[in-house]
């Protein structure tokens, strides 16, 4: 059986290569760069879900302790911070500008070796299996990897 942590790592990195094909596009239509932008914003969209709604929620009270909480709330913060900046890319790239991308990848990157340090190792030691499997079950439900 596939393990959490090793999905959701997988996922990481598919969000950035998604990010990376964004990247190389040279299209000029702006429709066309809009679609792709579309692709990476739905797919982060739906990782952050996962991880704020099902992953992570049980973290989302101090109940399994504050210094778990803190970190919980910190991941949070991060997500809106990274889909505000996807509101400013989607505006640069409906005006025909170059998306920031340099700036969406070194929040995303830092963002993720945050999780993978100190909140993806947490995820055994607090969950009991029933636990694991109810998520497990959620991930394959909602991303393809
Ligand atoms: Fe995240
Ligand atoms: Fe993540």
């Amino acid at each position: 059986m596939s393990n959490i942590v090793d999905l959701m790592l997988k996922d990481h990195l598919r969000l950035l290569s998604l990010l990376t094909r964004l990247e190389r596009t040279n299209e000029k239509d702006v429709n066309l760069k809009y679609n792709k932008f579309e692709t990476f914003k739905w797919e982060v969209e739906k990782h952050f879900f996962l991880e704020e709604k099902t992953i992570f929620s049980k973290f989302s009270t101090k109940k399994e302790g504050v210094k778990i909480y803190n970190l919980y709330i910190e991941l949070v913060k991060q997500h809106e911070k990274i889909l505000n900046l996807l509101d400013e890319i989607k505006k640069q790239i409906m005006q025909g500008f170059e998306p920031d991308i340099i700036r969406i990848r070194d929040l995303l990157i830092n963002h993720q070796k945050f999780e993978e340090k100190l909140i993806y190792p947490k995820l055994d030691e607090e969950l009991d299996e029933n636990e694991k499997i109810k998520i497990l079950n959620r991930i394959e439900g909602i991303i393809q990897i």
